[in-house]
């Protein structure tokens, strides 16, 4: 007998888009220093070299299996394995078992790409394990004395990252999550190489009245620069973590330019962080629709579902799951 399959626990969820993923920040991660990462579903072990070198391998020792992450300890480039010993290169491969002359040839573990950019500590995903494809921006105000320190915030979203990036293309909602008057006037244009993605609002009849620009590099990897005039200027970098399929790690950096940091100061991360927790009850709760019933006015999504097919491989794009009960996350 067929049991019907109730929709509120099963469906069909994109798999993690190909690009650049933050693991850490890079100042978290001194040289010597070994952590485990979760991501993608999987367990990997993040390590700085003597040399100051990051290094990125999956996680579970091919001997017995120990965590390389966990009590791990970094030997001049290596890796060594808490449980045996035995050294891995940046490459993966064993290159030292101290009790054996012989290394198997299978004695490895995936290495996976992997470099510093704008204080992250950047790993690139590709389903086939392809060398990437694209760069990590480079964003000059985050190291320029015309700019604020750099504030950092991190917060879990217990969603995909997918469905956390289509938010920009969403203006409709706005209206409705977080209480604005009305919706802006926006544009939406993809760059000549079809992969970035840039938005433009004009917020003329805010509070702050102010045009705001994103730039999406992939899914979950974006710059909001928001301008309410000359010498006015704030940016919020923000990177992802897929830890799993429903649930993402942001990491948000924000600068403002000197001229108005009294002026906005403490007051706009909080008011960024309020806008989170408005989004959060329907992040928690919403399944992903892979044809969802679109209306002549939801354009820019019908957009960004084209954009973002790019970022998965034909075959590898959905996977059938259940939906985990909804959790709470702080
Ligand atoms: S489990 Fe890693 S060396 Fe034995
Ligand atoms: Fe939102």
């Amino acid at each position: 007998m067929n049991f019907p399959i109730c929709e509120s626990r099963t469906q069909v969820t994109p798999y993690f888009p190909i690009g650049w993923y933050s693991i850490a920040r890079s100042h978290e991660l001194r040289s010597g220093e070994v952590m485990p990462v979760t991501i993608f579903d999987r367990e990997l072990a993040l390590y700085r070299s003597r040399s100051g070198a990051v290094n990125v391998m999956d996680a579970f020792c091919p001997h017995l299996g120990a965590h390389l992450g966990v009590k791990g300890r970094v030997i001049g480039e290596d890796l060594r394995c808490p449980f045996h010993g035995w050294k891995f290169g940046p490459d993966g491969k064993c290159n030292h078992i101290p009790y054996c002359d012989d290394i198997p040839e299978r004695a490895s573990v995936r290495a996976w790409h992997v470099e510093e950019a704008n204080d992250s500590i950047m790993l690139w995903f590709h389903p086939e394990d392809k060398a990437p494809t694209f760069p990590n921006p480079i964003l000059e105000e985050l190291s320029s004395d015309l700019w604020s320190e750099p504030q950092y915030w991190e917060f879990t979203v217990p969603n995909h990252v997918q469905n956390i990036a289509e938010n920009v293309c969403d203006p409709e909602h706005f209206q409705y999550v977080h209480n604005m008057p009305n919706t802006p006037p926006n544009e939406i244009t993809i760059e000549d190489n079809g992969r970035i993605l840039h938005l433009v609002a004009d917020a003329k009849e805010a509070v702050h009245p102010n045009t705001l620009q994103a730039t999406v590099y992939n899914p979950g990897h974006a710059l909001v620069r928001t301008t309410y005039g000359e010498g006015a200027e704030m940016l919020v970098y923000s990177t992802a973590q897929p830890v799993s399929l429903y649930e993402t790690k942001m990491r948000w950096t924000l600068t403002v330019r000197n001229e108005i940091v009294d002026m906005v100061g403490d007051d706009v991360m909080t008011g960024i962080k309020n806008g989170i927790f408005d989004d959060m009850h329907i992040w928690q709760h919403k399944i992903y629709r892979e044809k969802p019933v679109f209306c002549n006015a939801d354009r820019d999504l019908v957009t960004f579902r084209k954009w973002v097919r790019q970022f998965y491989v034909d075959g590898m794009r959905f996977v059938e799951t259940e939906k985990p009960a909804v959790r709470f996350v702080e």
